[in-house]
């Protein structure tokens, strides 16, 4: 399995100040990845870095074969990373087409027809705009728009924030088909723990910048009330847990 996103003590955060300290991390070609943690654990920012809108303070980082250093995020973008922001990342005024047509390029080699074969409720919505949707539907077209500029590395940062569980088992499962019919490396930032580590092949967990746990899929599932209680709690900023190294924060 090729290796997309390759991340080697990797350090980064905001000035001079690590966020995230000392992170090893990779995604496969065709593999689901999750990145789980409370707030503020550094999810978010790791993201960020890895599309080459943060620069790395240290550590080595490579996506599709090259190092992310010093590379703009447009150039990392046509290397073939697409993301979904926090937020989703719409232009609400426009309408669903429209924001699916800015997201598409010279070389995309995925068409709207595709997208919409892949997201049948889309369709009827073509001609609306897009900040008239539901939730659901807007992050449906946040995918579709991610999926369109053809991408070989997604990451997806809490897409499922604010969406009723129903919607959160049809959107998921989604996420891994793409991956799968396109042999696309998905790094996925999830709040929904278990929904996440169902349709993923494997997981890190952040707290405070680190990693506390990694594994297959399978693995964090059984150990994830142990994971909830420690690590992925709302209160973890609140009451530090004592860290794999002894320190703390
Ligand atoms: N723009 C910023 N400047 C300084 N610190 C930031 C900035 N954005 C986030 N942080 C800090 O970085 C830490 C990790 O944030 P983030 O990566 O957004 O966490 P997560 O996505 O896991 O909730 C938090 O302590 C947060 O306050
Ligand atoms: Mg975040």
């Amino acid at each position: 399995m090729t290796t997309v996103i390759e991340a080697r003590d990797l350090h980064c955060g905001y000035g001079t100040l690590p966020v995230v300290r000392g992170l090893d991390l990779t995604v496969g070609a065709g593999e689901v990845v999750c990145l789980l943690g409370a707030n503020g654990a550094g999810k978010t920012t790791t993201l960020l870095t890895i599309a080459g809108a943060l620069p790395q303070l240290g550590g080595d980082l490579q996506v599709l074969g090259s190092p992310v250093t010093k590379a703009r995020p447009y150039a990392i973008a046509r290397r073939g990373l697409s993301m979904v922001p926090e937020g989703r990342g719409l232009f609400y005024k426009l309408t669903v087409a429209e924001n699916l047509r800015l997201r598409r390029h010279r070389r995309s080699t995925v068409t709207m027809a595709e997208v919409f074969e892949q997201f049948p409720a889309l369709p009827a919505l073509a001609d609306r705009r897009t900040g008239l949707l539901s939730g659901g539907e807007q992050q449906r077209v946040a995918l579709a728009g991610a999926l369109i500029a053809s991408p070989t590395v997604m990451l997806l940062d809490e897409m499922c924030l604010g969406l009723a569980p129903i919607i959160v088992e049809k959107l998921l499962p989604m996420v891994r088909r793409i991956a799968e019919e396109h042999a696309m490396g998905v790094l996925l930032v999830e709040q929904h723990v278990l929904a996440a580590l169902t349709v993923a092949d494997r997981g890190y967990v952040l707290a405070h910048g680190r990693v506390v746990a990694e594994g297959s899929a399978a693995e964090l599932r059984r150990d994830a009330e142990k994971l909830e209680a420690g690590y992925l709690g709302e209160d973890i900023a609140a009451a530090p847990v004592p860290l794999a190294n002894g320190g703390q924060r």
